[in-house]
C-alpha cells in the first residue's frame, strides 16, 4: 500500500473549524484553523448551537483555503479523514457530512477518527522518531485521560476524570476569578505573578490507588475561599488564588502520570491536548521525567489545540492498519475512552 497517500482531514468537534492536507501520516501540506473563540467568549463558554452554525458557515471556505495552501487539486486526494467522536454532536455532524460528500464524490475511502487519538498523534507530526509504546496524557477542555499506548491503534485507558476535565476546571476557576474565557492561558500567565503556596488547596485523589482524577472539588474549594474572603472583607489576591489552584492540580496530574509510566515500565510519556500548552505542566513533568530517565514529548503550542492535521495523522495510521469506514459511518458525542 502506498504510504505517502494524500489525505484531506477535517476537524469540527468543538469550536475550531479546521481542514488539513497531509502527505503520508506525518508531512503537513496545509493546516487551516478557523477559531470561534471570539464568538463564544461573549457567553463565557462554548454554546453548542452557535458552534454548529459557525461550522456550517465556514467549512467550505476552510476546505478551499486548505486546498489552495497545499497547492493540490481535489483529484490528488486519496483518503478523507474526519473526527467522528467525541464532541458536540451538531458540530461533529458538519465535519462528518462534509467528509462523506468529498469521499463519495471523489470515490476515495473515508476514515473516522477519535479526537483523543488525534491529540496524541499531533506528537507524531512533530517528532519523526516517535512511535508507541508510551504513556499518553491527554488534557483538554473536554477530556482528561491517562492511556497506555502500545500500538498506533492500541489504547488502554488507565485513568480518567470522574467529573470536570482539567481544562474545564481551569475555565471554571477563571470564571470564578472574573478572568474571562478561555481561562487556562490566563491562569497560566498569572501563575508567575502569584504565590503557589499561598492557599493550601487539597491535592485530590493524589494518595489514592487509582489513576483517575477529580477536579470539581478544587473548583468548589476556590469558590468557597473567594466567598469567605469576601465575607471577611479581605482583599483577594487573584494571582495567589490562580497560582495555588494551578500548583495543586498540576502536581496531581504530574505525579499520577509518572506513577503510571513507572508501573507500566514505559520510558516515554506523550503529552497532548489544549492544557499541554501549560508552562507549569510542561516544566514540572520535564523535571520529573529527567529524574526518572523518561523521555518526554509535547507538541508545539499550535499543535496543542484542536487542528485537522492531527486528525489526518491519526486517520492515516488507523486506515493503514484497520482499513476504511463505510459511508454510513456515524458521529458520536461520547468516546470509547469516556470523558
Ligand atoms: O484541546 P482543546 O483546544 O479543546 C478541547 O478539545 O477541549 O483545549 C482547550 C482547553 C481549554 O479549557 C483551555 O482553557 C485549555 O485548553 N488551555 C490551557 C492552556 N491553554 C489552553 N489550560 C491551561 N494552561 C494553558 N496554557
Ligand atoms: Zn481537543
Amino acid at each position: 500500500m502506498c504510504n505517502d497517500k494524500i489525505i484531506l482531514a477535517i476537524e469540527t468537534s468543538c469550536d475550531e473549524t479546521s481542514v488539513a492536507l497531509l502527505k503520508g501520516g506525518r508531512k503537513v501540506l496545509s493546516n487551516v484553523i478557523s477559531s470561534q473563540i471570539e464568538v463564544h467568549k461573549l457567553y463565557g463558554g462554548v454554546v453548542p448551537e452557535i458552534a454548529s452554525r459557525n461550522h456550517s458557515d465556514h467549512i467550505n471556505l476552510v476546505i478551499k483555503e486548505a486546498m489552495d495552501q497545499s497547492g493540490l487539486s481535489f483529484k490528488a486526494v486519496e483518503l478523507v479523514a474526519v473526527t467522528n467522536r467525541p464532541g458536540l454532536i451538531g458540530a461533529l455532524l458538519i465535519g462528518v457530512a462534509s467528509a462523506k460528500a468529498i469521499a463519495f464524490s471523489l470515490g476515495v475511502p473515508l476514515i473516522g477518527v477519535n479526537h483523543l487519538e488525534g491529540h496524541l498523534a499531533a506528537n507524531y507530526i512533530e517528532y519523526s522518531e516517535l512511535k508507541p509504546p508510551f504513556i499518553g496524557l491527554i488534557v483538554s477542555g473536554g477530556h482528561t485521560n491517562l492511556a497506555k499506548v502500545t500500538g498506533y491503534n492500541d489504547f488502554t485507558m488507565l485513568g480518567k476524570t470522574r467529573d470536570d476535565a482539567l481544562g474545564e476546571a481551569f475555565d471554571k476557576v477563571a470564571r470564578i476569578l472574573g478572568l474571562g474565557y478561555p481561562g487556562g492561558p490566563l491562569i497560566d500567565q498569572l501563575y508567575e505573578k502569584g504565590n503557589p503556596e499561598a492557599i493550601p488547596f487539597k491535592r485530590v485523589l493524589l494518595e489514592e490507588d487509582t489513576y483517575d482524577f477529580s477536579f470539581s472539588g478544587i473548583k468548589t474549594g476556590v469558590l468557597n475561599y473567594v466567598n469567605q474572603e469576601k465575607q471577611k472583607h479581605q482583599p483577594i489576591l487573584i494571582e495567589d488564588v490562580a497560582a495555588s489552584f494551578q500548583q495543586s492540580v498540576i502536581e496531581v496530574v504530574v505525579e499520577k502520570t509518572i506513577r503510571a509510566a513507572l508501573a507500566e515500565k514505559m520510558d516515554k510519556i506523550v503529552l497532548a491536548g489544549g492544557v499541554a500548552a501549560n508552562k507549569l505542566l510542561r516544566n514540572m513533568l520535564k523535571k520529573r521525567c529527567e529524574d526518572e530517565q523518561i523521555q518526554l514529548f509535547y507538541p508545539s503550542l499550535d499543535y496543542c489545540t484542536d487542528n485537522a492535521a492531527m486528525i489526518g495523522c491519526a486517520g492515516y495510521y488507523k486506515y493503514m492498519e484497520l482499513g476504511p469506514d463505510e459511508l454510513d459511518m456515524e458521529a458520536y458525542s461520547t468516546s470509547f475512552w469516556s470523558k
